[in-house]
This record gives structure tokens, sequence and C-alpha cells, in this order.
């Protein structure tokens, strides 16, 4: 019989064993993905803070900073260089330097990939290597806040894992290419702020998994696709600042979780759909386009809004009685329209400013003059 000592050393002597097994099934770099590492890093030139300075020795998949492997392949799964990150290396980078260069075809080497971040370095240029859509296990592109050109990859509907594609402030020209309808992953699409031309396609409603889609800021035309009112998960979708024509699907009133509806800055005509009134929807900015007609007389309890923005249009009509019955209305700007006639009384109005009333035909009562007899 052994002692309690001799049996607890047993045990920790297994568990020591077990623990060496573990870490002797840990792979180290595959050589091919740090030969693949290095040409990559190649066509990078971060000379403020050195993030590079770690990417040396044999193994990648320890110490090489950003760099992510699957421990039991040894294989590079992830590629994660932020320019805005809170780690104080980068801080230094923020005030007083940037990553420039581009991002080398080598990247496609990497055939086990599941995410490229390279974020906010405000100098990285080039264009997007188009073998990225042959990476088969790819679920999150982000490439925010560079300088990157060029045109989005035609074939990027081969990425059937991915779940995000962030593009947004770079200097990408060129369509939302038609296959990017076949990532029904894709959760979260942002294309902001580049040079994005032609028109949204018209069966993007078939990406079900979309919560968010912001493509303001580019020179998208055509018009607003029906399609993505039948995305039942998209809760925030911006188009701001684009060239959009058409009018305003009505079914954007009856979707479920549609929460911020932002297509100010286009030249939308045609009138505002009543079902908008009592929505989901909670942040509504129309302004800045051609729309015409009245404001619809449909709020009711269920309208909520932060933010309802209908300023600079063509909108004719009083304010509607109705809108007294909305649960909340935070800021409103119906300024620089055709509105005529007595405003309503009661909140909202007790808490807004005449500017949100500024520059209509015949607006009068609080918080603007009396009304003439
Ligand atoms: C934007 O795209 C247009 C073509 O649609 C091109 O002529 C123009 O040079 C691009 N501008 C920038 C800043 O890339
Ligand atoms: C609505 O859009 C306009 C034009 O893009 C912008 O100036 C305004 O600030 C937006 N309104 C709100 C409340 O954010």
């Amino acid at each position: 019989m052994m002692d309690s000592t001799n049996k607890s050393l047993v045990i920790l002597l297994s568990n020591v064993v077990v623990l060496l097994l573990a870490a002797t099934t840990v792979q180290s770099c595959f050589p091919s993905d740090r030969a693949a590492l290095l040409e990559f890093r190649a066509k990078l030139n971060e000379p403020y803070i050195g993030v590079f300075n770690t990417w040396k020795g044999q193994d990648c998949c320890k110490g090489w900073y950003g760099v992510s492997c699957d421990p039991n392949t040894g294989r590079v799964a992830g590629i994660t260089l932020r320019g805005e990150s809170e780690d104080p290396i980068f801080q230094k980078a923020k005030r007083s330097g940037l990553m420039t260069g581009s991002i080398s075809p080598a990247i496609c080497k990497l055939t086990r990939l599941s995410g490229i971040i390279i974020a906010d370095w405000k100098g990285i240029s080039g264009g997007i290597p188009s073998c990225i859509a042959k990476l088969p296990f790819l679920r999150h592109i982000d490439l925010v806040g560079n300088k990157i050109s060029g045109v989005i990859p035609a074939n990027i509907g081969m990425l059937l894992r991915l779940k995000v594609l962030n593009l947004a402030d770079n200097q990408i020209s060129g369509v939302i290419p038609p296959s990017i309808t076949r990532l029904t992953s894709l959760a979260h699409l942002d294309l902001r702020n580049n040079n994005i031309s032609g028109v949204i396609p018209r069966d993007i409603g078939r990406l079900k998994m979309l919560s968010r889609v912001l493509l303001s800021g580019n020179k998208i035309s055509g018009q607003i696709p029906e399609s993505l009112t039948r995305i039942y998960r998209l809760a925030d979708l911006e188009i701001s600042m684009n060239r959009l024509t058409g009018s305003i699907p009505v079914s954007f009133g009856k979707m479920s979780v549609l929460a911020t509806l932002n297509l100010d800055g286009n030249l939308i005509s045609g009138e505002i759909p009543g079902t908008l009134m009592t929505s989901s929807i909670s942040n509504l900015n129309l302004s800045g386009n051609l729309i015409t007609g009245r404001i619809p007389n449909t709020f009711g309890p269920r309208s909520y809004f932060t933010v309802l923005d209908l300023a600079n249009n063509r909108l004719q009509g009083p304010i509607p009685a109705s809108i007294t019955a909305a649960s909340f209305i935070g800021h409103l700007d119906v300024s620089h329209n055709h509105l005529c006639g007595k405003m309503p009384a009661g909140s909202p109005f007790d808490h807004l400013d005449a500017t949100s009333f500024a520059y209509n035909t015949c607006l009068c009562g609080k918080p603007l003059g009396y009304c003439k007899k």
C-alpha cells in the first residue's frame, strides 16, 4: 500500500507527463507559412515603433506580433495589425507614425488564414490582392483606415465563410462586385468613405445574415433594392452621401429590427412611406434629398425617434397632428422644406428649438411666432 505522500507524488508526476505530452503536440510554425509572412512583411514599412522587430526566429507562432496560429497544425490562422490599438506599443505609432507599403499577394500563401486585420495605419496603399478570394477559410477581412485603392476583387463571392468585410475609409473605386450576393455568411458589410460607384446589387437581400450594411460616402447610384427589406436581421442601413435615385421602399417600415436608416444626401424622390413613422426605426435621416409630399400623419405610441431628420427636402403641408402621439422624439429637423400651417401643441414641441422648423413656407405657432388670423 502506498502512503498518501507517495500517492500524491504519483498523481503529480502523471500530471507532469500529461502536460509534457500536451506541450509537444503544440506545433511550431509551418516553414512555408513563415516564408510567406516574411514576404508579406517585406512589402510593408513601419519605421517608428518596429512592430516587425518581433518577427524573427524560426517559430512564427511564438512571439511574432499580430500572428496567431492553429496550435494543432502550426498553420497561421490570423494576422492582426491595428494602428489604433489600445496596446501601448501602438500609442506611440498613433502619435509619431504610420505604416506604409502595400499588402503583398504573398498573404495568399497562408492558405489557412481565417482573419486578416490590417487596420488604421493610414499609410498602406496599393490594391487588395485578388487572390485573397481563394483563401477558403477567411471569415474576417478588416482593412479599415488605410489608403488602399483599386477595386474589390470581383470573385470575392468565393469566400463562403466570410462574416465581416470592412474596407471603410480607403480609396477603393469600381463597383460592389455582383458576386457579393453569394457571401451568405456575411453579417457586417462596411464600405463607407471610398470611391465606389455603380449600383447596389438587386439581389443583396439574399444575404440573410446581414445586420449592418454601411455604404455611406461613396458614389453609388441607382435605386435602393427592395430586397434589402427582406433581410430580417438588418439593424443598421446607412447609404448617406451617395447618388441614389428613386423612392424609399415602403416595406422598410415593416422590418422587425431595423433601427437606423440613413439615406441623407442622395437624390431620392417620391414621398415618405407612412409606415416609417410607426416602425422599429429610431434613427431616421432622410435630409438632403428631393422628397415631396407631406410628412405622413401616421405617428402613434410606437413612434420612438432619437433622430428624425427630414431637413432639406421638398415637403409640403403642415406638421401632422399625430406627431404629438409619438412616445419620444429627441432630435427633430424639418427645416428647409415648403411646410406651412399651425404647429401642433404639446410634446415634443415643448423641448424643440425654432431652428428645427426654420426656412419653411409658412409654419407658425410655438416655438415659432404667432399664427396670423
Ligand atoms: C474615383 O473613381 C473615378 C471613377 O469612378 C475615378 O475617375 C477617380 O479618379 C477616382 N478618384 C479617386 C480619388 O480615386
Ligand atoms: C442628417 O444628415 C445630414 C446630411 O448628411 C447631416 O448634416 C445631419 O447632421 C444628419 N442629422 C443628424 C441628426 O445626424
